[in-house]
């Protein structure tokens, strides 16, 4: 039958309160909780010997794409390659034998995702699919699909499929790093209890509803927006852009916090407020300083942070949303979800469709 709205104004909102559960239950999925050992189904291939990886999708899944770049790099010490797969289907990249072709979609439809799953088949790359349709055409081209547990998604603007992808590529980070011998069984511990202890926080963030309307009353007010994070930050920072883009139709663009000096920091001033995303991981001293710099040119600064950020981000921001503090591996998936809630609360404050925003569609099967 057909889905409701659950007293929701919009499917996307709906569709937002459904992250702690999704994430829930995609971690369900991907965990023995007899142990705690991410378990993997049976691999047609040896995760042990790819020599390398190349990950591509469109849209928002080649921003879960890029955290998991930033993952299998540091953590499973996989050299990795990804792109947007309208370019790398023409690319024609030189690819290394049995590599491991990592492709990411909600709808498994996407035209351009298709032709590069077939081009990197072509070239003998093993092909893992991480997809929330499971009987779709990508499903039947893939050595094996990964399936994100977040139901049916209606609103054309992804969210919790976001975070599902996210939660599994987090999983298959693990499995991938024991397999190549690079986590030893107290860093799996840990990283598993930094993915089980999200559902927890993710259902607290939305006790900040009103911090992040105070923030959106200012966004809907712009014309331009910078958005800004750095490591598995700047990710979320370009999945919080697009989204912004996408349903409430202001130019937003993100930028890597670091390369703002080359170029957008030209931009700033009162009337380009700043959307920074600044948990206290390894990285929030340089995310500070380089918003510092930002605030010093005349911006107004809006920052994500969490309980041990907070303190020293309330000397600078116009208006900040404070999160739980979780493991570093785990903030880009937590951060994703104030950030695309921000947008939502700008698109109503515009009146915009939320759910059906002009010319784009759920599921582009056309290239
Ligand atoms: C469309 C949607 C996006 C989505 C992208 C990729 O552009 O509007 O929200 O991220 O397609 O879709 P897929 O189904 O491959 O994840």
């Amino acid at each position: 039958g057909a889905i409701g709205k659950d007293g929701y104004r919009h499917y996307m909102e709906k569709e937002l309160h459904e992250h702690p559960l999704v994430i829930g239950q995609t971690l369900q999925r991907m965990i023995d909780p007899a142990n705690r050992k991410v378990v993997l189904p049976d691999m047609p291939f040896d995760l042990a010997t790819v020599p390398r990886a190349v990950i591509t999708a469109c849209g928002s899944a080649f921003y879960a794409g890029m955290v998991g770049r930033y993952w299998l790099e540091s953590i499973a010490r996989l050299p990795v390659d990804i792109d947007v797969a309208s370019e790398l289907r023409y690319r024609d990249p030189p690819l290394a034998h049995g590599s491991l072709g990592l492709l990411i979609s909600q709808s498994g439809e996407t035209a351009d995702t298709l032709a590069a799953l077939r081009t990197l088949r072509q070239n003998a790359v093993h092909i893992l699919s991480v997809l929330n349709v499971e009987h779709s055409t990508m499903a039947r081209e893939s050595a094996l699909v990964l399936g994100t547990v977040a139901g049916p998604e209606i609103s054309v603007a992804s969210t919790k499929a976001f975070t599902a992808q996210l939660t599994v590529l987090a999983c298959l980070t693990i499995a991938i790093a024991r397999a190549r011998g690079t986590l030893d069984p107290l860093g799996e511990e840990e990283l598993v209890a930094a993915l089980l202890d999200l559902p927890s926080r993710a259902a607290d963030v939305f006790a900040q509803g009103d911090a992040i309307r105070r923030m959106a009353r200012v966004v809907a007010e712009a014309r331009d927006v910078l958005y800004l994070g750095r490591g598995s930050m700047f990710p979320v920072a370009l999945e919080g852009a697009l989204k912004l883009k996408e349903i409430s139709y202001i130019h937003a663009e993100a930028y890597a916090a670091g390369e703002m000096k080359h170029g957008p920091i030209s931009l700033i001033d009162r009337t380009v407020p700043i959307v920074a995303s600044a948990p206290f991981t390894p990285l929030f001293d340089k995310t500070l300083s380089n918003l510092q710099e930002a605030k010093a040119r005349g911006g107004r600064l809006l920052v994500f942070t969490d309980t041990k950020g907070a303190e020293r981000v309330s000397a600078i921001a116009e208006e900040m949303v404070v999160l739980p503090h979780v493991h570093d591996f785990a903030a880009p998936i937590l951060q994703t979800i104030p950030v695309q809630m921000l947008a939502y609360e700008v698109a109503v404050m515009k009146g915009t469709d939320v759910d059906q925003p002009r010319n784009l569609a759920k599921s582009v099967t056309v290239e």
